[in-house]
């Protein structure tokens, strides 16, 4: 097993050194955890790539301490960069920018773009500070499986990566990813819903507005692929009626369920009972994907939200590529 150490001045530095002699660390975020390398040392990030079994055509983000790191990465930080970090960083917000010829191809996976963020987590900035450089970290998961959010997640992911460090900055606060804003463009694009919604951030770029992501199709962020963040187990996302259907039937179960009212859910059946507030049920939820994977049942049912709007847009969106369905 990797590891998990607390994240004293020691051990924060020893993650810095790591990183200095181009090794791969894990740190935690306010999102979920990420798995990081120096953003210019192009073996640790092609060690990034190879441990989590990622594409090679799927860009990495990169970590920074604040707006004077961030510029030195892209071509232009221009006005909307500038309210748009002063609102959101540090905090769940990636702006997509195009790159500063000094970021090496290999870590935005040959994209003339680059994606920067400025983590909310006080154990990500110490180390981002210890080590004095960008980190570019993508999620500390296997590639396609679920998200992590405290370090053991990370450490059940890669069992046998002995000299792996985690530092444990305990349980995500957000839960769920970052939202991928693309500012490469004239139109700011979201490419990725997450812990800040569209609202806020038109709120912030005012008109002509900001554009949401696709309700189908392809999306243009390539690590948002159907069948990512997904357990192992076979999950469906049904609504409320659905599910009390299916529970009454019971032909394919039994069922793990993830659901809001699990005084329903009757043995061998087994409950997952979910907050009904948005930011309270995004810090659960990949815990309870994981959890309800690991209860040895024939498949995991989860019951839809009902809500679609703020930061539940993102939770249905990762409750669908969860489930396999890569349309709204
Ligand atoms: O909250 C987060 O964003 C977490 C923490 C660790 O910061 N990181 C994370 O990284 O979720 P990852 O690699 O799992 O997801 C990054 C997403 C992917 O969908 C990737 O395709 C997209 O950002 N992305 C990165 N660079 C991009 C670029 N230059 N253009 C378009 N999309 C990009
Ligand atoms: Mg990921």
């Amino acid at each position: 097993m990797p590891r998990i150490v607390p994240p004293t001045s020691e051990h924060i530095a020893q993650a810095a050194a790591i990183l200095r002699a181009g090794g791969v660390v894990v740190l935690p975020t306010e999102t979920v955890y990420g798995l990081g390398a120096d953003t210019f040392n192009l073996q640790a990030v092609e060690k990034v790539y190879e441990l989590k079994g990622r594409p090679a055509d799927n860009p990495l983000i990169a970590h920074v301490a604040g707006v004077d790191a961030a510029r030195t990465l892209v071509r232009h930080w221009d006005d909307r960069c500038e309210r748009l970090a002063h609102n959101f960083w540090p905090g769940p917000l990636t702006l997509v920018l195009p790159k500063a010829d000094s970021v090496p191809d290999e870590s935005t996976a040959g994209y003339a773009t680059v994606a920067v963020r400025c983590p909310a987590h006080p154990v990500a900035m110490q180390l981002l500070r210890a080590f004095g450089g960008p980190i570019s970290a993508p999620s500390a998961n296997r590639s396609g499986h679920v998200s992590p959010t405290t370090a053991q997640h990370v450490a059940n992911d890669f069992p046998d990566e002995h000299d792996l460090l985690i530092l444990d900055g305990g349980p995500c606060e957000v839960g769920i990813e970052s939202t991928v804003l693309d500012l490469s463009s004239a139109k700011p694009r979201i490419l990725r819903p997450g812990g800040v919604n569209a609202e806020q951030l038109q709120g912030i770029l005012g008109v002509p507005g900001v554009e949401e992501p696709a309700m189908s199709g392809p999306s243009a962020s390539p690590g948002t692929s159907s069948l990512h963040y997904a357990p192992r187990t076979p999950a469906e996302l049904v609504d409320h009626f659905e599910l009390r259907q299916r529970l009454g039937q019971e032909a394919d179960g039994p069922y793990a369920v993830i659901c809001f009212s699990p005084a329903f859910v009757k043995p061998p059946n087994q409950p997952i009972g979910m907050p009904r507030r948005a930011d309270q049920y995004a810090r659960r939820m990949y815990d309870a994907l994981r959890q309800a994977d690991g209860m040895g049942c024939a498949r995991i049912l989860i019951e839809l939200p009902p809500n679609d709007n703020g930061l539940w847009l993102a939770v249905h969106d990762r409750l669908k590529r969860a489930t396999g369905k890569n349309s709204f």
